[in-house]
């Protein structure tokens, strides 16, 4: 029997944890795989964090927080918005959840419409679209170019706006490109979307702090005042503190919009894990030295896979100038053939030749909506990114050229 609802038709699963599913299963099968698939710092989470979740256990702290997230916790993120970014943002308007994507999706749930539409900038992180879908709104994509370093125009979104459009969806740095966008760029943005009041900006700034040679990073909210009650700021620990598995994100804009969110999670979750909760308000106010020692490993494995990139034959790669991911340009490719004689016709094609014969696990830029591209999470250690970079130059020597 097909239980999938038609709305859930339209919906794919996440690419990259199916890439590193695939990884999984090929390694327990024995073979020695390096998965460069999913997104999720390497390192472990510090042990200060981890010793304040185990604290507050043993303090009872144990129940249901309030629906908007524990007061502590709220407290930490408003300190953490006034200190970082500059922003000022009271308890009424935060919302905490199970992680950034839960933000979105609490935020997409609350106030779409059927048929509103929601601009997204390829390439983008394929959830903006299935979440989206899942809900009933529709996806629209522009596509951002390498040229244009992978940012959106100004005169790109004015021309995608119609009178459907709900939501514009930045993200910055962004996953997969590692855009990066300056005060100005930000506020010739902001020109635009101030012609259009119906209009909410979600800035997703998930990889704040994961930004490179040696810029600043400007929040939408900083950037656009005049903007600031219709942004959505989305946020979390999981890649600044390396705390992916603890499932804290947080959302911060108007009173009214962060009402609806947090009737939507009172339906869908409550608040996220009180003891998750705690670590968390350990991470935002405690000692930030991680932070930096993070970033900095990041930029070193970057410039790393940016080296190796630029010396095989048929990729094209410019530095990121942030998140920890590069996006490689794969198109000189294809046409190739494989020494099985089989045609590498597409990005999805190649992912699957260098899973098979690189043992690397790879994502399509087809998940992200622009190809073809390769993406390869550069959130591994230098040694592995190193093997796995000389695997795919061997694998792709291997090629027969069109
Ligand atoms: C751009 C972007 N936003 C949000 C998320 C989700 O983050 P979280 O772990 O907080 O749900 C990710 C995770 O990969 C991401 O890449």
């Amino acid at each position: 029997m097909n239980f999938s609802s038609s709305r859930l038709n339209r919906v794919k699963p996440a690419a990259s944890v199916m890439v590193s599913q695939l990884a999984r299963d090929l390694k327990s099968q024995g073979k020695d795989i390096i998965d460069l698939g999913l997104g999720q710092p390497d390192f472990d989470t510090p042990a200060h964090i981890v010793e304040a979740a185990h604290q507050a256990a043993l303090a009872g702290k144990t129940r249901y927080t309030p629906m908007r997230g524990a007061a502590d916790l709220c407290d930490a993120v408003c300190d953490k918005f006034k200190r970082e970014n500059g922003l000022d943002y009271a308890h009424n308007e935060m919302i905490i959840s199970n992680g950034a994507k839960q933000i979105i999706f609490n935020a997409m749930l609350a106030t779409l419409e059927s048929d509103d539409e929601v601009i997204m900038c390829a390439p983008f992180f394929g959830s903006y679209r299935d979440i989206v879908l899942a809900v009933g709104g529709t996806p629209k994509t522009i596509t951002c170019k390498p040229e244009d370093e992978f940012r959106l125009t100004p005169e790109s979104l004015q021309a995608a706006i119609t009178e459907k459009t709900r939501w514009v969806m930045l993200n910055l740095p962004s996953n997969p490109a590692g855009a990066i966008y300056s005060e100005a760029q930000l506020q010739a943005l902001g020109e635009v979307l101030e012609q259009h009041p119906r209009i909410i900006l979600l800035s997703d700034e998930i990889y704040e702090h994961i930004i490179f040679d040696g810029r600043t990073f400007i929040s939408s909210a900083k950037a656009l005042p005049q903007l600031k009650d219709r942004i959505l700021t989305v946020n979390g620990v999981s890649k600044a503190y390396a705390m992916t598995g603890w499932r804290i994100g947080y959302g911060a804009g108007p009173k009214t919009l962060i009402d609806v969110m947090i009737k939507v999670q009172s339906q869908v979750s409550s608040a996220p894990c009180s003891v998750a909760q705690a670590a968390a308000v350990a991470a935002l106010n405690g000692p930030q030295e991680s932070v930096g020692q993070f970033r900095k490993a990041f930029e070193r494995r970057r410039d790393l896979v940016v080296k190796h990139a630029n010396n095989i034959p048929g990729f094209q790669l410019r530095s990121p100038g942030g998140a920890f991911y590069a996006y490689i340009g794969c198109e000189a490719l294809l046409g190739c053939k494989t020494p099985n004689g089989e045609l590498i016709d597409s990005d999805t094609n190649l992912a699957g030749y260098l899973i098979h014969e690189a043992s690397v696990a790879s994502v399509p830029g087809s998940a992200y909506e622009l190809s073809p591209y390769i993406r390869l999470s550069t959130a591994n250690s230098d040694e592995n990114l190193d093997n796995a970079m000389q695997r795919i130059a061997a694998a792709i020597s291997r090629l027969t050229p069109k």
